[in-house]
């Protein structure tokens, strides 16, 4: 199984993503975790990229397809994978398609969270002041929003031209979103 999960910043990508994972028994992938771990142990990637993220900026095609190369070459990917955060731009859309039909796979399912913009700016400030993530302040917040309206939301609709996703509301409790979600993915992985 290959999933995609996708939405706004704060959309809930990351809450719900380790739930669908766990439930088609492939491994979550979340670049912005890779990068925050790498922030939080002062790599050379860290270092490279804390500044752009800290920013609300996208870290370049380069850098991220590197990385996400090296994850999806290790042997938990074998079975499959859900990518939580990329592709992100057009650039890392055809490299993921390119990387698929090399090895004569496709993907399954793109999932899209929707929840309305001031929705998602007001679960950011509430994580801010439990988490302090770095980029969870207002302006950085507005300005990511931005980046993902500007570069990432038209890329849904390449999912959509490829008959792949699957949209669901994602407001709600958690536990609600997630069963809305796992009846729709359930129903487009089995149609
Ligand atoms: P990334 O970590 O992916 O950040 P993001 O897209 O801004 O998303 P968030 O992690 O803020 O939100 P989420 O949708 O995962 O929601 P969450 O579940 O956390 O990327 C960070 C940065 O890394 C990017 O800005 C960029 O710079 C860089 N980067 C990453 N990937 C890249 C790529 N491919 N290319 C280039 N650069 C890249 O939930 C948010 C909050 O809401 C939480 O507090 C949660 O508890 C709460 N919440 C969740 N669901 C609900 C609900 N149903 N009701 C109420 N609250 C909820």
């Amino acid at each position: 199984m290959k999933l995609l999960i996708m939405g706004a910043p704060g959309a809930g990508k990351g809450t719900q993503a380790t739930a669908l994972a766990e439930r088609y028994g492939v491994p979550a992938i979340s670049t912005g975790d890779i990068f925050r771990y790498n922030i939080a142990n002062k790599t050379p990637l860290g270092v490279k990229v804390k500044a752009i993220i800290d920013a609300g900026e996208y870290v370049p095609d380069d850098v991220t397809e590197e990385i996400v190369a090296a994850r999806l070459a290790e042997p938990d990917c074998d079975a499959g994978f859900l990518l939580d955060g990329f592709p992100r731009t057009m650039h890392q859309v055809h490299f993921l398609d390119t990387y698929l039909s090399g090895r004569g796979e496709q993907l399954d399912a793109v999932v899209s969270l929707l929840v309305e913009p001031e929705a998602l700016v007001q679960r950011l400030l509430a994580r801010a002041e439990i988490e302090g993530r770095a980029d969870d302040n207002e302006d950085t917040i507005r300005r990511r929003m931005e980046v993902y309206a500007g570069q990432t939301a038209p890329l849904l609709f390449h999912y959509e031209n490829k008959r792949l996703l699957v949209e669901v509301e994602g407001t709600g409790t958690v536990e609600e979103v997630r069963q809305r979600m796992f009846e729709l993915v359930d129903a487009r992985v089995e149609a």
